[in-house]
């Protein structure tokens, strides 16, 4: 089967800082970096290192083919990708600290321009159990999760970064959501619901240092995190999701899904940086906790 992922295309802007700037502070960066990212880019080629074919829809400006070129070298199909003569790339000012924690600022560009008819075309080669992913770095999720769902497609949401009308939107179309702990809090604050209250089949609350939970139906289950010292948290979230999604494509019950993405997300956060840096099968296979 295959994923299709409609999601963003960045150029991530890495600046090394000693600690997180605060309002009115200046502050000089110790170094700076620029890659390949995006949630939807990132976990595209997370699907893809993870060996699921995915077909990325999405749109980079004539200054982002770099970015679109990275993807396919990378094995993400990016036949889908449009280029846009008069918007810019998306891009991210991502500020890492030395505790490994981030702080995004981000310019949607040509992730907020993807022509319908490039959504279109890449959903009229999917087809019954293949799975569509979406998050909230474009617009149109919740109409692309339909139209999803009417084709018999498996629809996965990742519910980053938060925005509550869009994940209102799209909630009836959902056979899976991923989010992390203060996007759950912030998703029971906006609808009024816990997550466990939502009636999707599949929802996974990623923890952090602590793991991960798992919601199916009645049952929850917890997963234990990877012992790592995180230098760089940035795309882990994203590396998890890709992951869980591609074992599941190729069949692996949830549970071991979950494991293998745990230590996919485990090994991105002791590396600085997003695409490039996302680890492939073997890395994971290969790493020892
Ligand atoms: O989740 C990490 C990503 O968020 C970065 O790659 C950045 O582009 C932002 O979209
Ligand atoms: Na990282």
């Amino acid at each position: 089967m295959a994923i299709f992922n409609l999601g963003s295309i960045n150029a991530d802007y890495f600046y090394r800082v000693p600690h997180l700037p605060g309002p009115g502070e200046t502050l000089a960066s110790t170094g700076l970096s620029r890659g390949l990212g995006g949630k939807g880019a990132n976990m595209s080629v997370a699907a893809a290192r993870a060996g699921a074919r995915t077909i990325h829809i999405g749109a980079v400006g004539a200054d982002g083919l770099w970015a679109r070129d990275q993807m396919m070298e990378s094995g993400v199909d990016t036949r889908h990708v449009a280029t846009l003569a008069d918007t810019p790339t998306g891009h991210a000012i991502i500020n890492v600290d030395d505790a490994g924690e981030n702080a995004i600022v981000l310019l949607p560009g040509a992730n907020h321009a993807i022509p319908s008819e490039t959504q279109e075309a890449a959903l009229s080669e999917a087809a019954a159990g293949d799975i569509l992913l979406v998050q909230n770095e474009t617009l149109m999720q919740a109409e692309m999760a339909k139209t999803a769902r009417d084709l018999g497609l498996y629809v996965a949401y990742a519910a980053a970064p938060f925005d509550a009308s869009a994940t209102a939107a799209i909630l009836p179309y959902l056979d899976f959501l991923i989010l992390n702990e203060v996007e759950a809090e912030q998703l029971a604050q906006s609808i009024g619901k816990t997550p466990e209250a939502l009636g999707i089949a599949d929802v996974i609350i990623t923890l952090g240092a602590k793991g991960a939970r798992w919601i199916n139906g009645s049952q929850t289950r917890d997963f234990p995190a990877m012992p790592v010292t995180a230098v760089d948290t940035t795309g882990a979230g994203d590396t998890f999701t890709g992951f869980v999604l591609a074992a599941r494509d190729r069949g692996l019950p949830m549970e071991q899904a979950i494991a293998l993405a745990m230590r996919a997300a485990a090994l991105m956060v002791t590396r600085h940086g997003t695409a490039d840096v996302i680890p492939d099968l073997k890395d994971v296979d290969e790493a020892r906790f």
